[in-house]
């Protein structure tokens, strides 16, 4: 399997004198099976896709890559089966650091995704290796990390809540993306979570609200000390923390493929705001482009930017 598309470039490196953090990623490592297709298949129909391609993916991997490209120091946890090598060897040759992630008994995760012409997709996941996360094996990760580092989990791998609560135990800050949402995420201690990063669908899905400031006031309301970060894909995107609201407009582009735009926003929001210390509005509007620039690409991992380019993309 090819995953030529990425290819280890500069990053932008901490400046001499800081103390990088340490960023652990927890997260799904994934085979995605592209489809382009006239339109997303509808109940009972059938249709035939005008192309297949097999790119790396996984909301994990997607966001270590865009970590690694944004500059952070990474640590990818996760599992994969014998016919991921190509996924693990994808994140060394990005400079991610890949001890953690494990190979086992059952077939990497997968997922099928439908691409229309407009560039909107619909994904449907086979777990895999990520459902093999054992708590002795979150463990054994964790031991390695402490109070001054970061960790980020999305929810396409086993025992999310076990881990943020291992995590929050040892001190570390949690980033939680809760994606894609389902009962689990209701087993999740958010008032462990630090910064939770979701979407307008995932928002809709946890708070049962329609409009982003009525689904920002009951997640505040609920939990008075988590920040948010609320995308809305073309609508832009919200941060919000007690009283105060940051609102970064979307950044218009030509929409070829919106898979990983959310993953690419992610992880470059995360090491902007937590790792670099930059503030919230200027971390918004770097991911932002990051994300903006994904979109205008074909693929998840494969179409996330470099920083340089994203510095790049802003001054044009
Ligand atoms: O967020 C995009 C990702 O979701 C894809 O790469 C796919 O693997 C699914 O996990």
């Amino acid at each position: 399997m090819m995953f030529g598309l990425l290819q280890a470039e500069p990053v932008s490196d901490t400046k001499k004198g800081e103390k990088a953090v340490k960023i652990l990623n927890f997260g799904s490592l994934n085979q995605d099976y592209v489809y382009r297709v006239p339109h997303i298949v509808v109940e009972g129909e059938t249709i035939s896709s005008f192309s297949l391609d097999v790119r790396p993916g996984g909301k994990g991997l997607n966001q270590s890559v865009a970590l690694r490209k944004a500059g952070a120091e990474v640590y990818h946890a996760g599992m994969i089966g014998e016919d991921g090598l190509g996924l693990k060897k994808l994140c060394s040759d990005l400079g991610i650091n890949t001890d953690f992630i494990m190979t086992g008994s059952v077939r990497t995760g997968n997922a099928l995704i439908q691409v229309d012409d407009s560039g909107k997709n619909s994904i449907v996941l086979y777990p895999g290796a990520n459902s093999e996360i054992t708590e002795r094996m979150a463990d054994h990760v964790l031991s390695h990390f402490g109070p001054e580092d970061l960790i980020i989990l999305q929810n396409e791998v086993s025992n999310i809540a076990y881990i943020i609560e291992r995590a929050y135990e040892k001190g570390m800050k949690v980033v939680l993306n809760p994606s894609p949402y389902n009962a689990i995420i209701e087993q999740c201690s958010l008032d462990h979570v630090s910064l939770l990063i979701l979407n307008e669908v995932e928002g809709e899905q946890i708070t049962g609200m329609h409009t982003p400031e009525e689904m920002i006031e009951k997640i505040l309301g609920r939990y008075p000390d988590l920040e948010v970060v609320l995308t809305l894909g073309e609508q832009g995107a919200w941060y919000a923390k007690c009283e105060s609201r940051v609102y970064q407009p979307a950044i218009k582009t030509t929409a070829k493929d919106t898979t990983g735009a959310g993953d690419t926003f992610t992880g470059y929001f995360v090491y902007n705001y937590m790792g670099k210390g930059l503030d919230c509005r200027e971390s918004l509007k770097i991911s932002s482009a990051a994300a903006a620039i994904a979109v205008g690409k074909e693929g998840a991992a494969p179409s996330i930017p470099f920083y340089e380019d994203v510095i790049k993309f802003l001054k044009e």
